[in-house]
C-alpha cells in the first residue's frame, strides 16, 4: 500500500493561534506523536452510505416553498494525493441561511430563521470524482471571538474519501469576501497558497443562465496539496 506524502508545516490550521481564542485552550501542550501510516489508515471502509435521496444534494427543494437568498450552485471535483478523482466519497455541506442565522438551538444571533431552509445536504461523488450542490448564498454572521468579529460567508464541508486518513472537514469561501481578510480561522492557516485553497472560485460555465450562479470547489482530500483541515467548528 503506497503511503502518501504529509502536508508541509503551514498549510493546515495551526493549532494554537492566539488570534483564534478558543485555539488557545484547546491546542495541544505536548509535542505530538506523528502516527505511521498503516494499512488502516490507507484504506477502510465507507461510513454513512445511506441511502442518498433525489434532493438531498439540492438546499433550496427540502420543503414545499424555496428558500429566501441568492441561488448558487457549488460543484467541483474530490481528488486524491496524486490529482486523481475519488468516486463514491460521500459530501456533506452544511452553512447559515441567506440572514447568516444557522437553524441550530446554540444560535442565538438575532437575524430570522427561514422556514423552508434547513441548511444541510448531501452528495455522492459520481465515477470521476465529481459532485454538486444546489443552494443559496450563506450570510456571514457575528461570533463572539473578539470585538466586532464577523465570520465571511462560508459553506462547511465534511468528507469520507477511500479510507480513515481522507476524512477531511472544511470550510469554502466566497472569492472577493472582505471579511476574508479579518478572519481568524482561516488565518490560522499560515500559508497564503493554503488559504486560497479555501475559497472557491466564480464560473461562468457553471451558471446557469435566469437561475443561479456558479461556484467552483475542488478539493484535495490528502498529500501535499490537500485542502487544509478546518480546526474549529464555527
Ligand atoms: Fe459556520
Amino acid at each position: 500500500m503506497k503511503e502518501y506524502p504529509r502536508t508541509p508545516p503551514g498549510t493546515q490550521p495551526e493549532y494554537l493561534y492566539k488570534g483564534y481564542r478558543s485555539s488557545v485552550q484547546r491546542a495541544p501542550s505536548q509535542p505530538l506523536i506523528q502516527v505511521p501510516q498503516t494499512l488502516s489508515e490507507l484504506t477502510g471502509p465507507l461510513y454513512g452510505h445511506n441511502p442518498i435521496g433525489e434532493s438531498d444534494n439540492d438546499l433550496t427543494r427540502h420543503f414545499a416553498d424555496p428558500p429566501l437568498g441568492e441561488r448558487i450552485i457549488v460543484a467541483g471535483r474530490v481528488l486524491d494525493e496524486d490529482g486523481r478523482g475519488v468516486p463514491n466519497a460521500l459530501v456533506e455541506v452544511w452553512q447559515a441561511n441567506a440572514s447568516g442565522r444557522y437553524r441550530h438551538s446554540r444560535d442565538s444571533h438575532p437575524a430570522p430563521l427561514d422556514p423552508n431552509f434547513l441548511g444541510a445536504g448531501r452528495a455522492i461523488t459520481d465515477d470521476t470524482g465529481n459532485y454538486r450542490f444546489v443552494s443559496i448564498k450563506p450570510g456571514a454572521y457575528p461570533w463572539r471571538n473578539h470585538q466586532n468579529a464577523w465570520r465571511p460567508a462560508h459553506i462547511h464541508f465534511s468528507l469520507f474519501g477511500a479510507g480513515l486518513l481522507s476524512r477531511l472537514v472544511t470550510q469554502m469561501y466566497f472569492p472577493g469576501d472582505p471579511l476574508m481578510a479579518v478572519d481568524p480561522v482561516l488565518h490560522s492557516i499560515a500559508d497564503e497558497s493554503a488559504r486560497q485553497r479555501l475559497v472557491s472560485s466564480f464560473d461562468l460555465s457553471l451558471t446557469e443562465p435566469e437561475w443561479a450562479l456558479g461556484y467552483r470547489f475542488n478539493i484535495v482530500l490528502r498529500g501535499r496539496a490537500a485542502t487544509p483541515f478546518e480546526d474549529g467548528r464555527k
